[in-house]
C-alpha cells in the first residue's frame, strides 16, 4: 500500500469512526495537512449530518468551502465534538509531532477546544521516540534570534525555514537534531521561550485515538 492510500485509508475510518456523534448541532474540527485533506473529503459525503466544521488554516477553509460545508469561526461553535488531523511523527504514548505543514497553532488551539482528538497517519509516522522530524517552532518576526539561540542551547540546530509565514503572520523554525526523552517537558520548556508562539509536540494535547493505514488496513493506537 502506498502513502496516499494508507493516508486515505486512515482518513476514512476517521470519517466512520465519528459518524455516530454526528448530529444536526455538531461541529467537527478539521486539522491541515494531505491526510487532513482526504479526510475532509470524506466528511463531505456525510456533510448533511452535522451543522459546521471549525478550520486549522486558510487552506482547510478553502477546500472545506470548496465542498460546501460550512465553516465557522472557533469563538461562535458552542462546542467542538472531535478534532481529526494528521501528524508528522507519533510515539507509542500517543504524544506527537505537528507542525510540518506550519498551522500548528491553530491547531493545538482546536485540539484543546474539541471534546476528543482523533490523529490520522499513514505507517510511516509511529516512532519509537519523537525527533527525527525538524520540531516546527512558531515565532515571532522579531524573537527570531532569541529563539533559535535558546533552541540551540536545548541541543538542537534551529532552521529558518526561508519563504514562509504562517497563517498568523509569524515564521517558523524547524528543530533539527533533537531527541525528545520527555515531551510533556520539552513541550513545556520550549513554550515558555519568550517569542514562543506554539511548538510542534503535542503532548499536553494528546489525541485520545490514532489511527495508523498501512497494508494490513487500518491499526488503532
Ligand atoms: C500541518 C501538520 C500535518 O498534520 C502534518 O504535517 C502531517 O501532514 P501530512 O498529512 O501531509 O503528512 O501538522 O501543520
Amino acid at each position: 500500500m502506498d502513502g496516499d492510500r494508507a493516508k486515505s485509508a486512515a482518513a476514512r475510518a476517521a470519517r466512520d469512526l465519528i459518524e455516530p456523534q454526528l448530529a444536526p448541532d455538531a461541529v467537527v474540527g478539521v486539522g491541515t495537512g494531505s491526510t487532513a485533506n482526504l479526510f475532509i473529503d470524506a466528511l463531505a459525503e456525510v456533510r448533511h449530518k452535522f451543522d459546521a466544521a471549525v478550520s486549522s488554516s486558510e487552506a482547510s477553509t478553502e477546500r472545506l468551502r470548496v465542498h460546501g460545508i460550512h465553516v465557522l469561526d472557533l469563538n461562535a461553535a458552542a462546542a467542538v465534538a472531535v478534532y481529526v488531523d494528521g501528524a508528522d511523527e507519533v510515539d507509542p504514548s500517543r504524544a506527537l509531532i505537528k507542525g510540518g505543514g506550519g498551522a500548528l497553532t491553530r491547531e493545538k488551539i482546536v485540539a484543546a477546544t474539541a471534546e476528543t482528538f482523533v490523529c490520522i497517519v499513514d505507517d510511516s509516522k509511529p516512532v519509537g521516540r519523537l525527533g527525527a522530524f525538524p520540531l516546527p517552532v512558531e515565532v515571532i518576526p522579531m524573537a527570531r534570534g532569541l529563539v533559535a539561540r535558546r533552541l540551540a542551547g536545548l541541543g538542537g540546530q534551529p532552521v529558518y525555514r526561508q519563504g514562509f509565514v504562517t497563517d498568523n503572520g509569524n515564521v517558523i523554525l524547524d528543530v533539527h537534531g533533537l531527541s525528545i526523552v520527555d515531551p510533556d517537558a520539552l513541550e513545556r520548556e520550549i513554550d515558555h521561550i519568550p517569542g514562543v508562539v506554539t511548538n510542534g509536540i503535542f503532548a499536553a494535547e494528546r489525541p485520545e485515538v490514532v489511527l495508523v493505514g498501512g497494508p494490513g488496513g487500518v491499526e488503532r493506537l
